[in-house]
């Protein structure tokens, strides 16, 4: 599969139900406001897609206009997906569906949200629906995104909603999150019952590399791609609960010895480049965390991997250098699927607000427009032949 990806907060616009926005005028933040009106463009966005010569397409649905209230579904929003769904395959593209993508209706977040496990039956509810609606068009499924990103943006940090900062709450909410996961996969099962469905959800992973050769540095680096990278999928793995790896890989980060967890240091000592956001890139480290998942004998699918950049060159670099890498990691036995850059489009980048592109295709936020990007074409090529040396 050769494919890009989207989220549906982060490029549909007017998404009002949601905690997020409600959460922007709250704290005068860069509202996502008309983002990139991909929620009437998405034709024009997937024929773009498809000319680019991509074959798959990563979409989530907005839990919160499909229940803008805890036992109501929009009959509206319901047959918007469907078109969309429709159309993402009329354009001989293969979707694949994320039904949580760091956002939840208010009624949710009022009812103490994730916090809340009497909640994940809301949940449930909503997944229910909509698989039972697109089951006939819709095979791979991707019940959460990045839980853990999810949990330490809202619980830890609080620069995400709900704004908590608690160890206790953080723990509380992977707990219920983990569960809803656990019910939402059996679910799904049951509903496609003799028919293939393929389920897993999005693990963002990072290199987590010692700042120093310290001994407790290495000690650091060590407990947190333990903690961070492999405890929730070793843990669904061992429930027998994923039927292929959804890997999200962006960047290798330094950490130190502090605090329980070990601390991402900032020093400036490190060599590696650094995009836009001041992530180190690092291909060699994808090769390393997919070889890492070799044990797992599972079909892997990378379902992010990108960039923002200043530079346009900067944007083919990467790509080709992460390609590489994947392709070298196929050479020694991962077994390798499928691979989404993030993101078909510019967007609206949680906290970070417009400013960072991560686009195959540049949107101007005044009028909307679209532009494909110099290294677009290199990965449409790269789809198009179905291999790296073009
Ligand atoms: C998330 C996206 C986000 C991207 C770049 C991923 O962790 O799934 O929503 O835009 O990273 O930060």
């Amino acid at each position: 599969m050769w494919g890009a990806a989207l989220s549906s907060y982060q490029c549909e616009g007017k998404n009002f139900n949601t905690d997020w926005c409600v959460w922007e005028k709250e704290k005068g933040f860069q509202n996502a406001g008309l983002c990139c009106n991909h929620y009437e463009l998405f034709e024009q966005d997937f024929k773009l897609a498809s000319r680019l010569n991509l074959n798959s397409l990563r979409i989530s649905l907005e839990w919160a206009r499909i229940c803008p209230q805890s036992s109501q579904f929009s009959e509206q929003a319901l047959s918007h997906y469907e078109e969309v769904i429709n159309k993402i395959i009329s354009f001989g593209l293969t979707p694949i569906v994320t039904l949580h993508h760091f956002t939840n209706p208010i009624w949710f977040a009022k009812n103490g949200g994730w916090l809340n496990s009497k909640n994940v039956d809301g949940f449930l509810r909503y997944l229910r629906k909509t698989v039972e609606l697109f089951k006939n068009k819709v095979q791979y499924w991707l019940i959460l995104n990045e839980p853990c990103v999810y949990v330490y943006n809202s619980f830890i940090r609080g620069s995400w909603p709900p704004g908590t900062k608690s160890l206790s709450c953080a723990k509380k909410v992977l707990v219920n999150m983990i569960e809803a996961y656990l019910q939402g996969y059996q679910e799904i099962k049951k509903i496609y019952g003799t028919n293939l469905s393929l389920v897993s959800f999005s693990k963002h992973m990072r290199v987590f590399s010692p700042c120093s050769n310290n001994g407790l540095d290495n000690f650091a680096a060590f407990l947190r791609h333990k903690l961070f990278n492999l405890s929730v999928v070793e843990y669904l793995f061992s429930r027998n609960s994923l039927d292929f790896l959804a890997l999200n890989y962006y960047c290798k980060e330094y950490d130190r010895f502090k605090g329980i967890f070990g601390r991402k240091c900032s020093c400036l000592r490190h060599k590696e480049r650094k995009n836009n956001l001041g992530w180190y890139v690092y291909p060699e480290g994808f090769y390393k965390l997919l070889l890492g998942l070799k044990r797992f004998r599972l079909p892997v699918i990378i379902t992010e991997n990108g960039t923002a950049e200043i530079k346009d060159s900067f944007y083919e670099q990467y790509l080709l250098a992460h390609l590489q890498s994947a392709a070298k990691a196929i050479g020694e036995g991962v077994d390798l699927r499928g691979y989404f850059w993030w993101s078909l489009l510019d967007n609206f980048e949680w906290d970070k607000g417009f400013e960072k592109r991560f686009g195959l295709i540049e949107v101007d936020y005044a009028d909307f427009r679209r532009t494909v990007r110099p290294f677009a074409l290199t990965y449409s090529r790269i789809c198009k032949d179905n291999r790296l040396d073009v």
